[in-house]
């Protein structure tokens, strides 16, 4: 299972690429302008200073809604690096722009996927990724976790390489339950990841090993 890390946020980022487990990052719109950057130069800019920090995939969302627009926008922000997997949202537009994108050997990803006719779609239009929205499915008493299982399921049945990216991740269970389910990828916050790290019989145990060594070394 690859790990992404869900943030525009440099020293997050860095954090997470540390820690060694790392394999890439995604972006959009609303993580952009949380973290100030706005404008398109600078917007540019962020998307190069991730590229340096890690060694994985970088989604990189486009604004556009019409096909010509996704185009010149994807085509450019794939230039930029070759890191940057263009993320393109799942309309009309999109799914044209995908299967534009995959001929030309354009990495993608297809974001807010809701429903596995959604997945099957992009998938049908060679898209790399496919990001289901776990959380934004369980605020609204909608068993996310399902939808990814129904997608693995579709997807086994016909052999689609796209990966499932399991995007909207909230908390730690929801990583450890996307692993069960078989998604290729999850895209979370730092908290996710380092939640893994935590169980109370760890530290307690750590602690008698070293208070033991300590007795026997005094
Ligand atoms: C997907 O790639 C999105 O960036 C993200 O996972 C959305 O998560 P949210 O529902 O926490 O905003």
């Amino acid at each position: 299972m690859k790990f992404f890390i869900d943030t525009a946020n440099l020293d997050q980022i860095k954090e997470a690429q540390e820690l060694g487990v790392l394999d890439g990052v995604t972006t959009n719109p609303s993580l952009m302008a949380k973290e100030g950057i706005t404008g398109k130069e600078n917007i540019i800019n962020h998307y190069k200073k991730i590229c340096e920090i890690v060694t994985g995939d970088v989604s990189a969302e486009v604004i556009s809604t019409d096909f010509e627009g996704i185009i010149k926008e994807g085509e450019e922000l794939a230039a930029l690096h070759d890191q940057i997997i263009v993320k393109v949202p799942m309309i009309k537009e999109g799914i044209k722009a995908i299967k534009h994108f995959s001929d030309k050997g354009i990495k993608t990803n297809c974001t807010l996927i809701f429903s596995v006719g959604q997945a099957l779609l992009a998938a049908k239009a060679g898209a790399t990724y496919v990001s289901p929205f776990l959380g934004r499915l369980d605020d609204i008493s909608t068993n996310g976790l399902n939808l990814i299982e129904e997608i693995r399921l579709v997807y086994d049945n016909y052999g689609f390489e796209t990966e499932i990216l399991a995007a909207s991740i909230r908390h730690t269970m929801h990583v450890i339950d996307c692993a069960k389910i078989g998604a290729d990828v999850m895209t979370g916050p730092l908290s996710s990841i380092e939640g893994l790290l935590k169980h109370p019989l760890t530290d307690i145990g750590l602690e008698k090993f070293l208070a033991d060594y300590k007795k026997g070394n005094e």
